[in-house]
């Protein structure tokens, strides 16, 4: 059979006959890679198509059937489990934890008979991680190795239910000519995935790392082929870990989970508020409470900021968890409304050692820490700040303002600053004391000092 040429975009998937320096679609350079596809040039289709058009009443009902892994921050983010026939992404910096959480999980999950296929690490260093993590079973079934069509024909044979294979990047097949990794194996290998996962009706976990640009390493349209694609993520010098859904076919993307490292494994974070908020120091200037909402669940952090006399022409924005845009606009409001100067001046900002929270409700927390550690003189540490700025400085309505309220009473806050818009809906008998607040001057003047 004639072997034909193409090359094809790593980021987008485009083809292109020849090799280019740019992709022609989606911009990028350098993502061209060259691929050997087997098969006769301009073969004309086999057989005519067949529509099978059905209306939607007719497509039959069958139960959302979802294994649950009993592991509760990973069911949230799943959407309440794995779907049997899915194909589920696990993406994350190497050393995360991706492989830890694999085989916890799989620890939960004996009685659908998990298959571990490692084509990363040995059997010998597999049975000692799982010894060190306690509650995993001597009879699960284990698998070294790195050839797809081995791999494939492991997952059709194999009695169980759920395989997890670590990692993408290690397998290669042996049809394509490119080494293991590349966007043609990647690709190749995945779509042989689906088929056997679909047809098999098994969940097939895929572990995967991730490039220093944050993407999954080789190909993006690799993510466009799984069900489900979850990030692992987490500063390497702290404990804790997020699980994210990027994408989900079977539930929301914005639920996270959270995970400390221990030396027994992962733990579960039922509780990330009490996490968060343990290493306070409560006289510091430079410290707010702010109440964000992830997904359905309330977590209360603390954003800091350290505002000092800068040695540079061009004064310093720095931000840990935090939009530099978006820092840049408080910075604009505080200067504009308030005349508080920090152009001479470098800004730092941390917010709970870079968990990143697309919040901004964080907003008026991160003006009153701003402004405290301009002045030196701290936040009221008994009290909460809630509130989006917007750029007249009026602090605006947030969403879910209850679920925040009950999350701080919980944990023992005395006082809530919030956006007087939020005062209307919102029932009576919080056992906090609420100040409605409507301008940021006001809402800065009653909690510093
Ligand atoms: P690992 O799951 O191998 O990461 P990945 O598969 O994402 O590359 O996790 C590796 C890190 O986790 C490693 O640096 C050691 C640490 N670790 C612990 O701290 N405690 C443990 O019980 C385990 C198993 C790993
Ligand atoms: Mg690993």
């Amino acid at each position: 059979m004639k072997q034909k040429k193409t090359f094809i975009c790593k980021e987008c998937g485009a083809q292109s006959p020849k090799w280019l320096g740019k992709c022609p679609e989606c911009n990028s350079w350098g993502s061209l890679e060259e691929q050997v596809v087997s098969g006769a040039k301009g073969q004309p289709a086999r057989t005519t198509g067949q529509a099978n058009i059905i209306k939607l009443k007719d497509v039959p009902n069958e139960p959302d059937y979802r294994f649950r892994t009993s592991i509760t921050e990973l069911d949230r983010v799943l959407g309440g489990g794995i779907i049997p026939g899915s194909i589920i992404l696990v993406g994350g910096d190497p050393g995360i934890g991706k492989s830890t959480l694999m085989l916890q999980m799989c620890g939960r999950l004996q009685k659908f008979n998990p298959l571990y296929i490692t084509g990363e690490e040995s059997l010998q260093q597999i049975k000692y991680r799982a010894q060190r993590l306690k509650g995993i079973e001597n009879d699960m079934s284990v698998m070294a190795d790195t050839l797809i069509e081995n791999i494939n024909a492991a997952i059709q044979q194999h009695d169980g239910r759920i395989i997890i294979i670590d990692s993408i990047q290690s397998v290669y097949s042996e049809r394509v000519d490119a080494t293991p990794g590349s966007v043609a194996q990647v690709r190749e290998c995945t779509s042989l995935l689906m088929q056997t996962a679909k047809k098999s009706n098994k969940a097939v976990f895929v572990v995967g790392h991730v490039t220093k640009e944050g993407v999954i390493a080789g190909p993006k349209i690799l993510e466009h082929m799984v069900d489900t694609v979850l990030q692992f993520e987490g500063e390497k010098t702290y404990s804790y870990r997020i699980l994210r859904a990027h994408k989900n076919r079977y539930g929301s993307t914005n639920e996270i989970g959270i995970f400390e490292m221990s030396d027994k494994g992962l733990r579960e974070v039922s509780n990330p508020s009490e996490l968060f908020l343990a290493q306070r120091r409560q006289e510091d200037s430079g410290i707010a409470i702010v109440a964000a909402i992830e997904g359905t669940r309330p977590i209360l952090l603390e954003v800091q900021a350290l505002v000092s006399p800068t040695g540079y022409s061009v004064p310093q924005r720095t931000t840990t968890g935090f939009d530099m845009r978006r820092l840049q606009m408080i910075l604009a409001v505080l200067e504009k409304r308030l005349g508080a100067q920090f152009r001479q001046a470098d800004v730092f900002v941390n917010v709970a050692g870079g968990v990143y929270m697309n919040d901004p409700s964080l907003d008026l927390g991160l003006a009153a820490a701003l402004i405290s550690s301009l002045r030196d003189v701290p936040v009221n540490p008994k009290a909460l700040l809630i509130g989006e700025i917007g750029l007249t400085g009026e602090v605006r309505a947030v969403s879910n303002i209850e679920q925040r309220l009950k999350e701080a009473q919980k944990l023992g806050f005395q006082k809530a600053l919030i956006p007087s818009q939020n005062m209307k809906k919102l029932p009576s008998g919080f056992d906090i004391k609420i100040s409605p607040v409507e301008r940021i001057s006001i809402a800065l003047a009653e909690i510093l000092g």
